[in-house]
């Protein structure tokens, strides 16, 4: 099954930020245990290879990508980590060809009809809308999606529980990403039951 078959049928990305690999994993099974099976692992901090690439190992029935991508070469350490798809903040010529050339799917970041263009110019159909809830929410999407028409979109950035289902209820809207699903202070403190019932509670309504 693609990734986008998957997200099709479970519509929520949950971002890990993570320092720990054993945490990682864990964060990664609670979220699995709740329903969410692709996971985005984000390349802020210096061990996040690692722990993206001890979810690829221990977790085999999840999807890991790698988010917050910024260059070529974070690109190409992601995908030899055992990334499955990368997510950009914002789109780069660089970060785009070195996925494409690698046969793994990117998804940048836009926040606008030229960036959109621009991302559709270089071949790709489905982008990261990024910061969704500050460039015009929802509202912004429809507009973009009643002129880009074979664009789908990933809102990421402010969304959480409580405006999930407006992004979804929209046609141009394959998925939602966000850390609301993995808040610190309960990975940091092995409450991962909670990681769990966010989890179970964001795929509950993505299936209204
Ligand atoms: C990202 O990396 O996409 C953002 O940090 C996600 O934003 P959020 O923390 O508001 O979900």
């Amino acid at each position: 099954m693609t990734i986008e078959q998957r997200l099709s049928q479970t519509p929520v990305i949950p971002l890990i930020q993570a320092s720990d690999a054993t945490i990682a994993v864990q964060t990664a099974k609670a979220l699995l245990a709740g329903g969410l099976s692709v996971i985005e692992v984000v390349m802020r901090t210096p061990e996040a290879l690692d722990c993206l690439s001890a979810i690829a190992a221990d977790v085999p029935d999840a999807i890991v990508g790698a988010g917050t991508v910024l260059s070529a070469v974070q690109a190409q350490r992601a995908i030899g980590a055992g990334s499955k798809f990368l997510v950009s903040p914002g789109l780069h010529a660089n970060v785009v060809e070195t996925s494409q050339e690698a046969g793994v799917p990117i998804y940048p970041g836009v926040a606008t009809p030229s960036e959109v263009q621009a991302a559709w110019n270089m071949g790709l159909r489905t982008l990261k809308f990024f910061p969704a809830s500050l460039v015009g929410g929802a509202p912004m999407l429809k507009a973009l999606g009643s002129v880009f028409r074979d664009v789908k979109f990933i809102p990421t950035g402010g969304v959480s529980a409580a405006n999930l289902a407006d992004f979804l209820a929209l046609d141009a809207v394959l998925a939602c990403g966000g850390s609301w699903l993995t808040p610190a202070d309960a990975v940091n403190s092995g409450r991962f039951n909670e990681v769990t019932a966010l989890a179970a509670e964001a795929a509950a309504i993505a299936q209204t």
